[in-house]
């Protein structure tokens, strides 16, 4: 597609500098099934049909890629306590974090593998001796039914205090983030080898608010 467009560009006189397919090369968001490709078999895939394309139009414009995903994605782990766990017609893990901080999930039904991070020896994947996972669902704390951060995943005892990683919140985490039901955005801490930052503090409900102002009625 874009090869017709660059020839219907050329042919109205514009001399193209390059030719951008953007991002769009993802990750292994669903680390067993998600079939992302490496750079190299992506370069093999498009390649020939950009260089064709371009020898055909005769022009040698570069060709740009823009990702995004690829990149930064895997860079970033967005820790959550377990508020409550409920048990209904099926389980809810009620954590302390909602789609105010990843919105990908409620958005577009984007799938990010969820650890109970303080539950990840041997004992509680089945590997030494039986297997006490079942399946259970995380949900935030945000009142909308849509606050769902992933559905039917199979996890080990969980129980309130417990902490739970959910992977790969480097991209379209803090950017897509709000502060919507008055909720404070979470800290950010870089973790580099053996040390470790603060590179952007918690939210208070002070800061939501310090940009509000008393109506000229209302003082
Ligand atoms: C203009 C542009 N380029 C690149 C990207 C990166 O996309 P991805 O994360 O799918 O690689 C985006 C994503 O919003 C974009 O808007």
């Amino acid at each position: 597609m874009l090869v017709s467009v660059a020839r219907d560009i050329t042919d109205i006189g514009v001399k193209l500098e390059f030719v951008d397919v953007g991002g769009g090369l993802g990750i292994p968001y669903q680390r067993s099934t998600d079939p992302i490709p490496t750079p190299a078999e992506y370069a093999a895939a498009v390649m020939p049909v950009f260089l064709d394309g371009i020898k055909s139009i005769g022009i040698k414009p570069e060709f740009w890629v823009e990702p995004g995903r690829y990149l930064v994605a895997d860079s970033t782990v967005l820790l959550t306590r377990v508020n409550s766990v409920k048990r209904s017609h099926k389980t809810f893990v009620n954590v302390d974090a909602g789609f105010n901080l990843l919105v990908r999930p409620a958005m577009y039904d984007a799938y990010h593998e969820v650890v109970v991070a303080n539950k990840t020896g041997p004992e509680y994947s089945g590997e030494s001796g039986a297997d006490t996972r079942s399946l259970a669902t995380v949900t935030g704390p945000i009142c909308e039914t849509g606050d769902i951060i992933a559905h039917d995943r199979l996890l080990p005892p969980i129980e309130s205090g417990d902490l739970i990683a959910i992977l790969d919140t480097g991209a379209y985490g803090f950017s897509m983030s709000s502060q919507y039901n008055s909720r404070p955005r979470c800290a950010e801490v870089m973790v580099n080898d053996t040390r470790e930052a603060l590179m952007r503090r918690a939210e208070t409900i002070t800061d939501i608010q310090q940009t509000m102002e008393n109506l000229p009625w209302q003082k």
